[in-house]
């Protein structure tokens, strides 16, 4: 009755069927792993922010046209374990730390800028106890000002895993701080008063 071709197609479509049940499989059981060892709930703790500013020229830190613009780096203390996010399916974490902000000419929109990441291959090397860290890039708002500006520091993380689509998270745990110009006195054209 059957030709074979017709029995090669049948077979075939049943090993996919099987692969897509296993590939589901997967990524639901490490899922729920995930889940049970509270990978979304880690706290983190980021304390002890410095914040600088440079003013640069050069395009490649986002000046336009020689304009100087206002470059933002900071120093950090940060600890958290992100161990719970490591299980048999972790292939990396990939972990950042974010400055999120209101845009003064579109406020309601906010803007994200990333100060400092890592790559974690290892639960063993999960757990991050950093003191006095320098941010590992200078950051600038498309606007011309930075300083006086009110960034909400979280970090983030996502979790390459060797099967399945990257999952997205963050750790429990924000600092807000006001950007300063970090230069020792904050005062412009202070005039002496002449008595
Ligand atoms: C910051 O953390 C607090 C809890 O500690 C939370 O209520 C708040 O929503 C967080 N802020 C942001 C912007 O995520």
């Amino acid at each position: 009755m059957f030709s074979l071709s017709q029995r090669i197609q049948t077979l075939s479509n049943q090993a996919l069927t099987f692969a897509c049940f296993i590939f589901v499989f997967v990524i639901a059981t490490s899922w729920l792993q995930l889940i049970q060892q509270h990978a979304f709930m880690t706290p983190s703790s980021i304390d002890n922010i410095k914040t600088s500013i440079n003013l640069r020229t050069s395009r490649y830190y986002g000046s336009m046209n020689g304009k100087p613009k206002e470059n933002s780096k900071i120093l950090f203390d940060l600890n958290t374990d992100l161990s719970p996010l490591f299980n048999w399916n972790t292939k990396q974490v990939f972990v950042y730390l974010t400055g999120e902000y209101e845009g003064q000419l579109r406020p309601q929109t906010k803007s994200e800028v990333t100060y400092w990441d890592k790559i974690i291959t290892k639960g063993d090397n999960a757990k991050l106890q950093l003191k006095n860290v320098r941010s590992k890039y200078a950051v600038w708002d498309l606007e011309e000002v930075f300083v006086g500006r009110e960034l909400t520091f979280k970090l983030k993380w996502n979790i390459q895993p060797w099967i399945g689509p990257l999952i997205y998270g963050e750790a429990n745990g924000n600092k807000t701080i006001t950007i300063t110009s970090g230069k020792p006195a904050n005062v412009k054209n202070e005039k002496k008063s002449s008595a």
